[in-house]
Parts: structure tokens; sequence; C-alpha cells
């Protein structure tokens, strides 16, 4: 907790990674770990095929589930495709949105990140929206350019009591699973600079009381530095939240430190 009450957030993203018996041993050696850990929210975001066994597993834990992607459309003939209800029934309280790999390989758009995002407020889903710029972008200087423009269009239209659901995670491209982390200060610039741009955007009660997450290559060694900072307020954790050594770690890290 920090002093806008902004109760820090370490959600683990197992990407395509983890078969079903993987994924149970998983989340059966990380429950063990976090008994103890009563301020940090937790989050594991399996994919969408261990979501029904990893919620069985999670019950009577503090750990909350997410998915790692939905479907703007309610339902229908959408051959592949994952909707809100499936995933709320599956025992979903959040859902990653626009997370880089998506705009990278899928074609992801801010337009198609601010529909999925409708739709998950709309079904009772607490996004966590993920910017963030390229290294190319950032070696242009266009950090503050890209991440605005991306922040903007996933908000377009989203009421501040909707807005008030929200969790963003500013996860630079470069250093996503590149062991390459943001310093604590430039993970700190980019945070600030989305909390005025929120301001700006809705208010500064809404803009302090959104959680920002930081996410790009954080560990055990680095997290402590990086959740140090007065605007970043926990961690979208990829590589280290496969192991429940290290994804403890993160998390005891954070549960340790008082920002207050
Ligand atoms: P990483 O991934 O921790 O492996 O860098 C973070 C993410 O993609 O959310």
């Amino acid at each position: 907790m920090n002093q806008f009450s902004r109760r820090i957030f370490v959600a683990g993203n197992w990407k395509m990674l983890t078969t079903p018996a993987e994924a149970a041993a998983l989340v059966k050696a990380l429950k063990v770990k976090v008994v103890n850990i009563h301020q940090t929210e937790m989050a594991v975001c399996p994919p969408f095929t261990n979501l029904s066994i990893v919620a069985e597993l999670l019950k009577g834990t503090a750990i909350k589930l997410g998915a790692q992607n939905l479907f703007w459309e309610e339902e229908g003939a959408y051959t592949g495709e994952i909707s809100a209800k499936m995933l709320l029934g599956a025992g979903c309280e959040y859902v990653i949105i626009g997370h880089s790999e998506r705009r990278q390989y899928f074609g992801e758009t801010d337009a198609t990140v601010n529909r999925r995002l409708k739709r998950a407020l709309a079904a009772g889903l607490l996004p966590i929206v993920c910017v963030g710029e390229t290294l190319a972008q950032r070696q242009a200087g266009e950090t503050e350019k890209v991440v605005e423009t991306q922040v903007r269009g996933a908000f377009a239209e989203i009421s501040p009591a909707d807005f008030a659901k929200v969790v963003i995670a500013y996860e630079p491209v470069w250093a996503i699973g590149t062991g390459v982390n943001a310093t604590p200060e430039q993970a700190q610039e980019v945070h600030a600079f989305i909390r005025r741009l929120l301001e700006n955007l809705y208010n500064r009660e809404l803009s302090a009381g959104c959680r920002i997450q930081y996410g790009g290559s954080v560990k055990p060694a680095n997290a402590a530095e990086l959740m140090r900072q007065p605007d970043v307020d926990g961690a979208l954790v990829g590589g280290a939240s496969l192991q429940a050594e290290s994804f403890a770690a993160i998390i005891k890290t954070a549960e340790d430190l008082d920002k207050g």
C-alpha cells in the first residue's frame, strides 16, 4: 500500500507455456510459498486451457486468476476465440489486454485493445492494459508519444467509473524477455508520465488511484528497486513467474516494501 492507497499488485503472465500438468505443479508449489502474504495482491495468468484446473487449485488462497486475452464480441461464430463470459465461468477475475506480443504477432492495435477493454469492463472482468515502446521508438526519443497514443487509444470512450477498475502495465518491449530491465529511473519516468496523462484524461483522484505495474525482465534481484519507485505499483512478471521460487520471492519483496 502507498500514500494513495494503491495496493501493490504482482501478476504472473505465463504466456504460451505450461501443460495442464505443469500448471498444476506450478500453482501447487506457489500457493504454499505465499500463505503469509496479506498486503500484496497476487494473480497468475495461465493459458486458457489451464484456467479451470488452476482455478480449482487456487480455491481458498489469496491468489487471483487472470487470462491473457479475450475477444470483444459477446458470443457466436468466432472459431478459436474466447469470450468474457467463458473467462468468468472459468474463474477469472482479471484479463491482460494489449500485451506487446499480441500487438507484435497478432495484429493487435489500439482500436482492438479498446474493443476488448470495453467488453471486459461490460462483463465485469478487471483489465490489465499493457502499453510500452519498442527499442527503436525509445532510441528515436518517441517513448512518451508512443505511450500517450496507446493510452489515449485504449481508454477512448471509457467512462471514469469503468476506468477506476483498470490496471495499467507499462512494459517496454525492449525489456520483455530480454533480461534487460528498465532502470528504476526509466520506469518511474514513464509511470509518472502516464499518471500525468491520466490526470488529463480523467482527473486527479482517478489518476492517483490507478495502479501502474512495471513489466519487463522483473526478477527477484531487481524487483525491490523497481517497485520502490513512487509511481510503480507492482509488477507484471513473465519468465520469473514460471518458477514458484522466483515468483514467490518477487511477491515477498513487494510485501516487505514500505511505500507508505
Ligand atoms: P518477462 O515478461 O518478465 O519475461 O520479461 C514480462 C511480460 O511479458 O509480461
